[in-house]
């Protein structure tokens, strides 16, 4: 029912316009020009509006020639309207007057304060009544309501004399409305029945053979399309992409990071990190209730990692603690994505040595107070270099190859401390922008103690770094809250219009 009013109301509406156009078009016919739009809306008891539309729709194809007129007119305000209909105050004062006069209470009564303030002293100026102590009584016997007559002409867009004009506007009664008509005459294309321009050709046109008559709209080659609506891709994962082909073009392979769980042992254990380590907390790290602990852990190996955590080996004194396997087996939110690293190494600690490039760009967890530089959660980038005989230098030398892909190329490295690397660096880059250093990320060679109970062969070095996703982003796209780049709280707006992202090599 709905859906058939609508279609009834639109097809009045268009029937609505075609009445007003015949009306425009039949006039001109006869006449050269329609001189004012809002008289010709008058006239033929249209409303002006919807007369404009039809005439801007005439004028654009160059039916009728439409020239604006800016038109002022004179307009009652509600107290002028109220005394066109019922006459002026001083009108209404003179005709409460009975001829034996009133007291001035009564007719107070009669016509209310208002009108009797303003009825009274008009009356008295134009010397209608008199007023005594108590009586009101009449001075003439017939008055004519002047005030309401101009009201009435004003309203049926009579010409006034400036005077009388002068004094309905003191009174408010009247204001100048200006409005925007137009002046119409016939343009180059003027017809009396407008014929429809098709908007296609279509195959009903060939089989009528009435296209040869038939008048077909222009294309609009300038006119706007609807915007596309598309997907975007988030700053990260743009900037995201650029590193893995970056990693792809050195040769790396990308480990499965698809695992936001993880048990303590791969993430902490396995790294050598001492069970009684700060970061194994629950202050810092985010465990899990259900399911709170992992089955499945390579017993073999898992008796080497106690071993080396308790007593050392390959010259190691070890922690000499007490290793707890209920404290591996605690789920996690990953902390790191070296956790994936230590799996990786450990696959390939199982197989005759061949050397590997791997890399990884994937989210970890943090349990930190967010502010505007640290989220909860955040993208780790990680890269790690497995071979026979590598060496600090090796480590140097490809973290500036990757660095320099990534558009910086001053690098500086400062001691740091890892539980799993040893050396360990910390890595600045200078950023012309914010013209001074800035951390861009930690790195180091793999500890013995990690590498040996793995099973990788004794000659065989890991190089590793890892920095995160969102400092480069940040910086490529000036952004300086982190909450701007990923949350709640990103705008759409920043997704949809932020630029490509290209890095290069300088
Ligand atoms: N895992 C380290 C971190 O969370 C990064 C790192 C990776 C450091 C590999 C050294 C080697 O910051």
């Amino acid at each position: 029912m709905a859906a058939a009013g609508e279609s009834a109301d639109g097809g009045a509406a268009a029937a609505g316009k075609k009445v007003v156009e015949d009306a425009i078009l039949g006039f001109l016919q006869s006449n050269d020009e329609i001189s004012d739009s809002h008289k010709f809306a008058v006239s033929t008891g249209v409303d002006h509006t919807e007369l404009e539309n039809v005439i801007k729709s005439l004028h654009g194809f160059q039916i009728v020639f439409a020239k604006d007129v800016r038109r002022d007119k004179w307009i009652l305000t509600a107290e002028g309207k109220s005394y066109a209909i019922n006459g002026s105050p001083e009108g209404q004062f003179f005709a409460a007057i009975p001829s034996e006069g009133i007291s001035r209470d009564d007719l107070r009564k009669k016509l209310g304060d208002a009108i009797f303030k303003i009825g009274s002293s008009q009356a008295v100026k134009n010397k209608w009544v008199s007023i005594e102590k108590f009586l009101v009584s009449r001075k003439a016997e017939y008055v004519q309501d002047q005030v309401m007559i101009l009201l009435k002409k004003i309203e049926a867009e009579e010409i006034l004399d400036a005077r009388e004009i002068a004094d309905l506007k003191k009174r408010k009664l009247i204001i100048l409305q200006t409005s925007k008509g137009y002046t119409l005459t016939k343009g180059p294309k003027y017809t009396v029945k407008r014929v429809k321009a098709a908007t296609d050709l279509t195959r009903e046109h060939l089989q009528r053979g009435d296209w040869k008559s038939q008048e077909f709209k222009e294309y609009n080659l300038t006119a706007r399309a609807p915007p596309i609506e598309t997907g975007c891709l988030h700053p990260l994962l743009k900037v995201r992409q650029q590193i893995i082909s970056i990693f792809l073009e050195l040769g790396f392979v990308e480990m499965p990071t698809n695992n936001y769980v993880e048990s303590s042992f791969w993430n902490f254990d396995a790294l050598f990190q001492p069970q009684q380590h700060p970061a194994r907390d629950s202050h810092d790290t985010f465990f899990l209730t259900v399911p709170s602990t992992t089955r499945k852990l390579p017993e073999d190996y898992l008796k080497r990692v106690k071993d080396v955590h308790e007593c050392g080996g390959y010259g190691s004194k070890g922690y000499r603690y007490d290793w707890k396997r209920d404290e591996a087996e605690k789920n996690l939110l990953r902390t790191h994505t070296t956790a994936v690293s230590s799996r990786m190494l450990y696959l390939l600690g199982q197989k005759p040595f061949t050397p590997m490039r791997y890399f990884s760009i994937d989210r970890v967890f943090r349990n930190e107070a967010v502010d505007r530089t640290h989220l909860a959660e955040f993208h780790q980038i990680e890269g790690v270099v497995c071979d026979r005989g590598l060496t600090l230098g090796d480590l140097l030398g490809v973290l500036d190859d990757f660095f320099r892909r990534l558009g910086m190329s001053k690098l500086r490295f400062k001691p740091a401390y890892n539980p799993y690397t040893e050396p360990s660096m910390e890595i600045f880059s200078y950023h012309d922008g914010l013209k001074k250093w800035v951390e861009v990320g930690n790195s180091g060679m793999f500890r013995p103690e990690m590498l040996r109970p793995m099973g990788l062969p004794e000659d065989v070095t890991v190089i590793a770094w890892g920095l995160s996703l969102e400092r480069p982003t940040m910086i490529l796209y000036g952004i300086d809250n982190i909450r701007d780049l990923f949350g709640p709280k990103v705008s759409f707006n920043l997704i949809r219009s932020n630029p490509i992202c290209r890095l290069g090599m300088d």
